[in-house]
């Protein structure tokens, strides 16, 4: 039988961090046993927000597609590629905005959120208020039935199945209304304890070098709590000890616990036991990363064949398309 298809982006501003791991794609590398996966780089996505400086964008599409095969994601088993470079996109997000409702795009939570959050850029502008509708011309042409995106996503991709069930309505049954596919793990703060984000600079990136992510985890916020060496801690309101129970092995983060809540262990020696679990698990990522980095002709391959393979798709979608809207 054949599998089932999903579908999922990702903004190309920066290269990943911990967040991203563990808030998509854990997942994603999952999700590839069961299903066939399209994965792709957001670039016209990241323009919504990045049209002054648009460097990052071409920078980070590389590093990006480098660091996911890095953590496991397999170019074999699923398709990598461009969203700029399938100019299909753009077709479908021009007819998909005729048949859109203004009012579904101004009450999106998404939207309003990022309005205030980012309030250092200018994001009035009419492609960032149609930043779902590029989302759902990117699901919808390779016709998913599932989209893997974290809790801030899901908004959108419910509005892809209110644009996709108008679209079918006028016009002929053609596009199935992809599920929303929940991230099932636990988000994870940055070093400051807000949301792990590039914009907030408390991220700690994959690629980071061990001498990075020990400064980094030695500057962590722990327990607000713990004031000093001989309070008792509380693991459970410590960032630390979450990534312990990612990355240390179950026996020690039992001692870690008890240790924290009866104060006989301190913070500086919790977090270098936790830095170095973590720069454990990293090293072979970075050891992947390093020699990637030393032939881009194979990600230029990769990224050429996962193209061609979205391209074939999304031409046949669009000739369905314009058959059924009639222009
Ligand atoms: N909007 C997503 C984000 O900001 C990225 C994205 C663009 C996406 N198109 C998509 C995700 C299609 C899933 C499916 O993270
Ligand atoms: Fe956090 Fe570890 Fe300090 Fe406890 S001992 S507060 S878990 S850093």
């Amino acid at each position: 039988m054949e599998k089932k298809r999903i579908v999922s982006g990702m903004r190309p501003t920066g290269r990943l961090h911990l967040g991203h791991v563990h808030g998509a794609l854990n997942n994603w590398r999952s999700l590839q046993k069961d299903y066939h996966c399209f994965y792709f780089i957001a670039d016209w996505h990241a323009l919504t927000s990045e049209y002054e400086h648009t460097e990052i964008i071409k920078e980070s599409t590389r590093g990006i597609i480098i660091d996911w095969i890095a953590i496991g994601l397999d170019p074999e088993e699923s398709v990598f590629f461009v969203q700029s470079s399938i100019k299909e996109h753009a077709e479908l997000h021009l007819i998909f905005s005729m048949v859109t409702p203004l009012s579904w795009l101004e009450r999106n939570p998404t939207y309003k959120e990022q309005l205030t959050e980012m309030s250092q850029k200018n994001l009035y502008t009419y492609g960032f208020l149609g930043y779902p509708v590029l989302q759902a011309a990117d699901i919808l042409m390779y016709k998913a039935n599932g989209v893997p995106v974290g809790e801030d996503q899901s908004p959108h991709v419910e509005l892809t199945r209110e644009i996709a069930r108008r679209f079918n309505y006028f016009y002929s049954n053609i596009f199935p209304l992809p599920d929303t596919l929940l991230t099932p793990e636990a988000k994870i703060l940055g070093i400051d304890r807000r949301k792990m984000s590039k914009g907030y600079k408390n991220a700690i990136f994959i690629s980071d070098a061990k001498e990075i992510v020990n400064k980094k985890v030695a500057d962590m916020i722990t327990d607000p709590q713990r004031a000093r060496r001989s309070d008792p801690g509380r693991p459970d309101f410590c960032n630390v000890f979450t990534f312990h129970e990612l990355y240390t092995d179950k026996k020690t983060v039992k001692e870690i616990e008890e240790g924290c809540k009866n104060a006989s262990i301190g913070c500086v020696d919790c977090k270098k036991k936790m830095a170095a679990n973590l720069n454990k698990a990293l090293e072979p990522i970075r050891e992947k990363i390093r020699k990637l980095e030393a032939n881009p002709k194979i990600i230029d391959n990769i990224i050429d064949e996962g193209n061609n393979k979205a391209r074939k798709i999304a031409k046949n979608t669009m000739e369905e398309v314009r058959e059924v809207v009639k222009i």
